[in-house]
């Protein structure tokens, strides 16, 4: 079977094209790959993600994370990839009620009273239709594809294969370290194909936020959460795919953007757990700018210890602090000792100058992005995928604020959300909450080892002595043979 994947995947890049993105691997023994391969060219990069959408969901998936991978790509290739749209025919209305039917072991009108034929939504992972429960409450089910996870694991072990290849092969793969992305791919893939997982990241998405009144969490009907299948209250409220609907309503979008970017800066610097694709078709807009998501299949966290460097980072930046910002660069790690932190300070300096003082759309977050990454490169800083997955959905919000409130900056904004919303003292209290915690696991973990190692000595003093004991007895023994012998 996996066979017959490697042929049709094989088939579609011949179909599209595609034998210049070998010349990405930038090998001696590739040069004419290279020779073909046009950063600039547009027509190419559109062949590619058409090959990407052709490919399936892995690699639309792949797509995504690789659309703010400015180290890999040029500018061209980085829009088109970004454009890829994760949207898909639906499958038909049959299979769907078939998967429905199977994982809740009973037929569709005893958990419906109405169900739509037509799909809200058809990925191409999950599909989402509109339903009632027979207790009339409005719902949608989300369903996983039948054949996803089948298909996922068969692609995810060539992508492996391929990327190993392109990492061991080439100078560029030595440095970007590609079967790293593949593996995040992997990791959060399995994560999204079990539905179960989803319901649980609404829950604790909805314990953090407690009840906050500018932010909703649809409600999961439990007794209709299977592995393929989840059953959530239906949102009936103003996308933010249509700004047109919410300028021409009574909304106030300033005030949409302040509650996204307090959402957004909550979720990370507060409880380290946040909403991994926040792009304006996951986000509706409730009366009185109440900000509602939907999809929680991605989801980022952030170790206690990540979350108060970036809070002091974040607070350095605001502040116009470059030099404390690089120093905790060094302090966390992410830059090597043998760089000097006025340097890099200064580079910080470089980017964050421009970023500080404009308003939302005089900001070009993909030139700003692409410096980052220079920066990244020029100081040999490891590309963390939390961090990746961070930054994505940073650039989903500036974009919004952008649409929204084009004249506010948005990082002003978040410095004055985070003096209101985070108190200093708490993050500060929690971090050494979790100083403490760790230092009590460490006590746990050097108490576990001392009596580990007190019932090892104990075993081996036990061994030895029962050993000794035979030694001694099979010396008497030889002793007596030999006495015996003698006395013969
Ligand atoms: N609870 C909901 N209420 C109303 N519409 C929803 C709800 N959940 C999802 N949708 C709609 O269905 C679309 C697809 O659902 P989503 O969970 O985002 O699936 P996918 O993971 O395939 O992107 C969303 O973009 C949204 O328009
Ligand atoms: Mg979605």
């Amino acid at each position: 079977m996996a066979l017959l994947r490697f042929i049709h995947l094989g088939l579609l890049f011949v179909r599209y094209n595609c034998f210049f993105i070998l010349g990405l691997l930038n090998s001696k023994w590739l040069f004419l790959f290279n020779i073909l391969y046009n950063k600039k060219s547009q027509k190419q990069a559109v062949r590619f993600a058409k090959f990407l959408s052709a490919a399936g969901p892995v690699f639309i998936k792949l797509a995504q994370l690789m659309s703010t991978r400015v180290d890999l790509f040029s500018e061209v290739y980085l829009e088109e990839l970004k454009k890829l749209r994760d949207k898909v025919k639906p499958i038909p209305y049959k299979k769907i009620v078939k998967v429905i039917e199977a994982d809740f072991g009973a037929k569709i009108e005893e958990i419906f009273l109405e169900i739509n034929k037509e799909a809200i939504a058809s990925a191409s992972v999950a599909q989402v239709h509109k339903a009632k429960l027979l207790d009339g409450s409005e719902v949608i089910v989300k369903v996983i594809k039948p054949k996803t996870t089948k298909l996922f694991k068969q692609d995810i072990a060539l992508l492996k294969i391929l990327f190993s290849i392109l990492q061991n092969t080439s100078k560029r793969g030595k440095t970007s370290k590609p079967l790293r992305i593949i593996n995040h791919l992997e990791d959060t893939m399995k994560l999204e194909l079990d539905l179960r997982f989803e319901a649980a990241a609404m829950d604790e998405l909805k314990e953090n936020f407690n009840g906050e009144s500018y932010v909703y969490i649809p409600k999961v009907y439990w007794n209709y959460v299977s592995e393929s299948c989840l059953v959530e209250e239906f949102i009936n409220g103003v996308s933010l795919n249509n700004i047109y609907t919410l300028k021409q309503g009574n909304y106030s979008l300033d005030k949409i953007t302040r509650n996204l970017a307090t959402i957004f800066f909550l979720q990370v610097l507060q409880d380290g757990y946040f909403h991994g694709d926040m792009h304006s078709g996951n986000i509706f807009v409730l009366p009185d700018e109440v900000i509602c998501f939907v999809d929680f299949g991605i989801m980022g966290r952030i170790s206690p210890s990540l979350r108060k460097y970036l809070f002091d980072v974040f607070t350095a930046f605001v502040n116009k602090d470059y030099k404390k910002a690089a120093e905790i660069h060094f302090k966390a790690g992410w830059v090597s000792s043998k760089y000097n932190v006025d340097d890099f300070a200064l580079a910080c300096r470089s980017i964050m100058a421009k970023l500080l003082d404009k308003p939302q759309k005089d900001i070009k977050i993909g030139e700003l992005l692409r410096q980052l990454f220079i920066i990244s490169g020029n100081f040999e800083m490891e590309i963390q995928e939390d961090l990746l997955l961070l930054q994505k959905n940073l650039m989903y919000l500036e974009n919004l604020g952008r649409v929204l409130s084009p004249d506010e900056n948005l990082w002003m904004m978040s410095k004055e959300i985070i003096a209101e919303n985070i108190n200093t003292h708490q993050a500060f209290k929690e971090s050494l909450k979790d100083k403490y915690h760790n230092f009590l696991v460490d006590l746990d973990s050097i108490k576990n080892s001392f009596i580990n190692r007190n019932q090892i000595l104990q075993e081996n003093n036990n061994i030895l002595l029962n050993n000794s004991k035979w030694y001694k007895r099979f010396f008497v023994l030889v002793v007596i043979i030999i006495v015996l012998l003698i006395l013969k």
